[in-house]
Formats: C-alpha cells, structure tokens, sequence
C-alpha cells in the first residue's frame, strides 16, 4: 500500500505551497492535479476547442494522451508529446480548467490517471476532488480554505512575482469567485469538504504555521 495525503481546496488557499513542503520534508512526490485539467484545457484551446463545448471535447479526449514527469524543476505535464509546462499558468487557462472540469468523461480520465499514479508513488496530492472523490482512503485528508479576500491577494501577488501586471485586485476577486462558485457547483465531484477531512483556514496563518499544522496531522503515518 503507497502513502496518500490529500489536499484540497479553493484556488489561493496555499496547498501548492504546503504540498511541496510536505512532499519535500517526507521525502515523497507531489502531484498537483490541478496542473492536468490545466494541461487539457490549454490543449482543447490550442486546438481550437472551447472548454464548455462537451460536443467538440469528447472526440479530443479519446486522443490525447497525457503523462507526469518531474525533473530538478518539479512536475512536467506531458499532452500528446508535448511539454505544456510553461504555458498552463497564465490567467486565462485557470478559468479554462475549471470549465473543462466539468465535464464528466474529463474527471474521470484524468482521476483514473491520478489513481494510477497515487497506487504506485507515495505522494502528497493536490486538487478539489481527492478526498472526496479520486482517494477517499487517503491516508490523511485535509481541506484547506482562506477568504476570497486574502485568496485575492496572494494571487495577485504570484502574477506579479512572475511579471504580470496586468490585472486589478477587484479583477483577480471576480475570477476566484467565479471559479469557486463553477468548481463547488459542478454536477459531479463537485469541490466539498470530504467526509473525515480535517478543514485548515490559512487567512490569517502563515506558511510555517500551515506547514506545523499540516506535519502533525501526518505525524503518525
Ligand atoms: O488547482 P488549480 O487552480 O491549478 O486548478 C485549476 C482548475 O482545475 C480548478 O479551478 C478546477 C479544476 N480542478 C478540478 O476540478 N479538480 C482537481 N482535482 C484539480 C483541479
């Protein structure tokens, strides 16, 4: 039996930041699941097919084919061959993943490649789903949350990080409400607190003090 921590939550609420620390500190992989529904938009986008178009998907996802790989700089998404790393992060694929996301034949594909890859590797995984739906044995399973608000903040501060000044705080609010309100009101596997889940709010907390929180609820595995 592998090790499985799940992590989910609302986009903002810092479980990248955790998961990597955990996955560093119990020497174990970190998959971050959200960076495949990112990865299959941007493909569908790519291709041009619009994420809400299920018609035009489905024929797409019979063929593409995606694979996990990580190096020195962390995990690589792998679409068709390609290395779609470097491009799943702009503003506009976030909005694009959690449209495609909620397609049901998408969930299941890519919760049966994070299956596969959960039952070989021990590893810490993050998304909006694993608890509750792709890992429901997971070893320990956490729901981590903060306000819209400071979510607001810290996302805007990550696009500035990366030389993206191009939207306002009031934009960045509007979107994660948005997308919250898309990711907790799918039909299937919607974003919720997973039964047995311990819920963490990181507003006012920092990374350390998440991170000592976090620890402790592994601590006996
Ligand atoms: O975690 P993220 O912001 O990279 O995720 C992008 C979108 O992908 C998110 O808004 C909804 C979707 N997603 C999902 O539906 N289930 C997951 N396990 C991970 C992400």
């Amino acid at each position: 039996m592998t090790l499985n921590i799940a992590i989910d939550g609302p986009s903002g609420a810092g479980k990248s930041t955790i998961a990597k620390l955990i996955a560093k500190n119990m020497g174990i992989t970190y998959l971050d699941t959200g960076a495949m529904y990112r990865g299959l938009a941007y493909f569908a986008l790519k291709n041009g097919v619009e994420p809400n178009d299920e018609a035009k998907v489905l024929p797409l996802l019979d063929t593409v084919s995606m694979d996990i790989e990580y190096n020195e700089n962390g995990q690589k998404v792998i679409v068709n061959g390609e290395d779609v790393t470097p491009f799943i992060r702009e503003h506009h694929i976030s909005m694009a993943a959690s449209t495609i996301s909620k397609i049901h034949a998408v969930r299941l594909k890519l919760a049966d490649l994070q299956r596969q890859i959960a039952k070989k590797t021990d590893c810490v995984l993050d998304g909006r789903d694993i608890g509750s739906f792709v890992l429901p044995n997971a070893n320990v399973k956490i729901y981590m949350d903060a306000s819209a608000e400071v979510r607001a903040i810290r996302r805007k501060g990550d696009l500035e990080g990366k030389g993206d000044f191009s939207h306002t705080y009031e934009e960045i609010l509007e979107d994660i409400k948005a997308r919250d309100y898309q990711d907790m009101n799918r039909d299937f596997a919607p974003l919720k607190v997973a039964d047995g889940a311990t819920v963490i709010d990181t507003s006012y907390m920092t990374i350390d003090e998440v991170a000592s929180a976090v620890i402790n609820l592994c601590k006996d595995l």
